[in-house]
């Protein structure tokens, strides 16, 4: 079965397995690679650096576009997250994705669906010990899209750092024939991450906002200087609330490869970390994370 729809700028739109696996059947065939990047919408800057970068990586590229309720606790923001179908789908085929799969619930998780993907204790610490239904949803939702598209390759962005990670292991683990590629970060010029939740911001909080990405480089720079970790993501959590921040879930540097604990005193010499953070402006929540390393 063909995609249900080619605009005239050449996207296609397809709404079911069916026509995003008839998609990568004619791809095979024509001997072509496929890299996808999977999305929840609302697209910015940042999602299409992820496009050009699969671009460059695989002959034809394919986005998803799916708000995924399982990855959403009843408390937060499944029903008020951005949906903006129509001009997503023209900013990826500007960008000159081919295919995007904008599936149905059903489509993902049909009627007496009962199967869920838990990597294991890598989704149990800091986004995981904070959003306990966070990863499992990521997990599931991500295996049906390798499932659905089998693509050669997909991207997903350093900015959710430790989602990275959980797909990489899960992509592993699963024996997924797809390499796993992470986009750098997209920063705004104050060098707030960009982010659909962004748009949550009041503009005083806004303002606010850079004071993440600040006090997270101040670490780095003092982590690589060989001070000790406690000290050092203490004090960044307090400059967060000095900037008018409410809370701080979590300031932590650690290992950039496992996310496991570098220890309270000084980071050893050239071991690859990850400064990892997570606060609240108001009500909204931001995560942001930067690497470093001692030398
Ligand atoms: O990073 C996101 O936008 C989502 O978590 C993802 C990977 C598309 C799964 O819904």
């Amino acid at each position: 079965m063909a995609p249900s729809s080619s605009p005239p700028h050449g996207i296609e739109v397809a709404r079911t397995r069916d026509e995003v696996r008839a998609f990568r059947l004619k791809l095979s065939r024509e001997g072509q690679t496929l890299g996808l990047v999977p999305t929840m919408g609302a697209l910015h800057e940042g999602h299409l650096s992820l496009i050009r970068l699969a671009a460059r990586e695989a002959d034809v590229v394919a986005a998803s576009l799916f708000v995924n309720p399982t990855q959403f606790a009843a408390h937060e923001d499944f029903g008020s997250y951005p949906r903006r179908e129509s001009e997503d789908i023209d900013m990826l085929a500007a960008a000159g994705c081919r295919l995007v799969y904008c599936p149905r619930l059903t489509e993902i998780y049909p009627s007496g669906d009962s199967t869920r993907v838990r990597v294991g204790a890598l989704s149990e610490d800091l986004e995981g010990a904070i959003r306990p239904h966070f990863f499992e949803g990521v997990a599931s939702v991500v295996t049906r899209l390798f499932a659905h598209l089998g693509p050669d390759l997909a991207v997903f962005g350093e900015k959710d750092y430790q989602q990275l990670l959980v797909i990489r292991t899960l992509t592993r683990d699963l024996g997924f024939p797809i390499r796993i590629i992470g986009g750098p970060t997209r920063r705004e010029p104050d060098g707030l991450a960009m982010s659909s939740r962004n748009a949550y911001l009041g503009a005083a909080e806004r303002k606010q906002a850079g004071a993440l990405p600040a006090a997270l480089e101040q670490a780095c720079k003092r982590l690589a200087d060989g001070e000790p970790i406690n000290a050092v993501c203490e004090k960044a959590g307090s400059r967060l609330l000095a900037a008018g921040f409410s809370s701080v879930d979590y300031i932590e540097a650690r290992h950039a490869e496992t996310l496991s604990p570098l220890g309270t005193g000084s980071a050893p010499y050239g071991v690859p970390g990850r400064i990892l953070a997570a606060a609240r402006l108001g009500t909204t929540r931001l995560i942001d994370n930067l690497p470093f390393q001692r030398s």
